[in-house]
């Protein structure tokens, strides 16, 4: 079938898989911040089904209208930490902390942290700084059965303080180490499930990523190693989707069923990407426990 006769009818989309698990592109579609609540319930579904969706060609969109878009799968939400001026995230591989080459799922380390995240590409090198998504449902149901049943067992502290961000405390530059005190100057933890249930599919995802302390009641030392041993499974590279950019791209991406990472291997390349958060549901686990709010780890 052709673009154009595609394009003509409005009632549905054109969703093609790009990998077997996870990811998805939708062609023929103008994104805009006044679309049919049709096209936008069939984002919603396609969404939820394929938990990463590309759409190419968007140079259209400018901040306001992205966050107007985002604005109409959800409730568009601040950085809970990040101090970004505006709901708009600038994500400027220029500054180390602009470079999130490591595996999280976004501000885990609020109870309801963000259900989706609409990216878009600003500027982006010819060849590197791909994102790479893993889908946490699939992972959850690959793991041997033993390992699910402790996976469902267990109960996990998420923070902003947690290791992952102490390299930018580190960071070399006054920039970089001024955003990680910033990151840093109000701690957030969370108790969640490891096994959450997404209660639009009655999935089951690993809740897991760079947020991650420790599994409540087990030591620092046993902690990572579950972490690790859990992690892995997600990150499998049969699991994961690896996208390359190109301006004007737009990916959105579902929170609660996948981890992302951007690769770092761009040099100094400019790359320039914004995004906006659309606000989350508290998780609840297979034994029908909710997320909750920690004063401390
Ligand atoms: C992020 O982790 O939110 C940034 C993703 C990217 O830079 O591709």
């Amino acid at each position: 079938m052709s673009e154009a006769v595609r394009s003509i009818d409005p009632d549905r989309l054109d969703v093609r898989p790009v990998h077997p698990r996870i990811g998805a592109e939708i062609h023929g579609l103008r994104l805009t911040g006044a679309m049919e609540r049709a096209t936008v319930d069939r984002i919603e579904a396609a969404l939820l089904e394929h938990k990463v969706l590309f759409i190419r060609g968007q140079d259209h969109l400018d901040d306001a209208e992205h966050e107007q878009f985002g604005g109409l799968l959800g409730d568009v939400v601040r950085h809970p930490a990040a101090n970004h001026p505006t709901n708009i995230n600038l994500i400027d591989g220029r500054k180390s902390w602009g470079r999130a080459n490591h595996w999280h799922s976004d501000a885990t380390f609020k109870p309801a942290y963000p259900r989706a995240t609409v990216i878009r590409a600003v500027n982006v090198p010819e060849t590197g700084g791909a994102t790479i998504w893993a889908n946490t449902v699939t992972a959850y149901h690959d793991l041997p059965a033993p390992l699910r049943a402790l996976a469902d067992s267990l109960r996990a502290v998420h923070s902003n303080m947690g290791e992952f961000m102490s390299y930018r405390m580190d960071a070399e530059s006054e920039e970089n180490r001024r955003f990680g005190q910033m990151f840093q100057s109000n701690a957030f933890y969370a108790e969640h499930p490891v096994v959450r249930v997404i209660p639009e599919t009655a999935e089951r995802a690993l809740l897991l990523g760079g947020y991650f302390k420790h599994v409540v009641g087990v030591s620092r030392e046993d902690s990572r190693s579950i972490h690790e041993m859990l992690q892995r499974h997600v990150t499998r590279p049969e699991n994961c989707i690896v996208w390359n950019w190109r301006p004007g791209d737009v990916a959105i991406w579902e929170n609660r069923t996948t981890q992302h990472y951007a690769t770092d291997n761009y040099g100094d390349f400019p790359r320039m990407m914004h995004s906006v958060q659309l606000n989350g549901d508290v998780p609840i686990g297979i034994d029908g426990q909710p997320s909750r709010t920690l004063e401390a780890a």
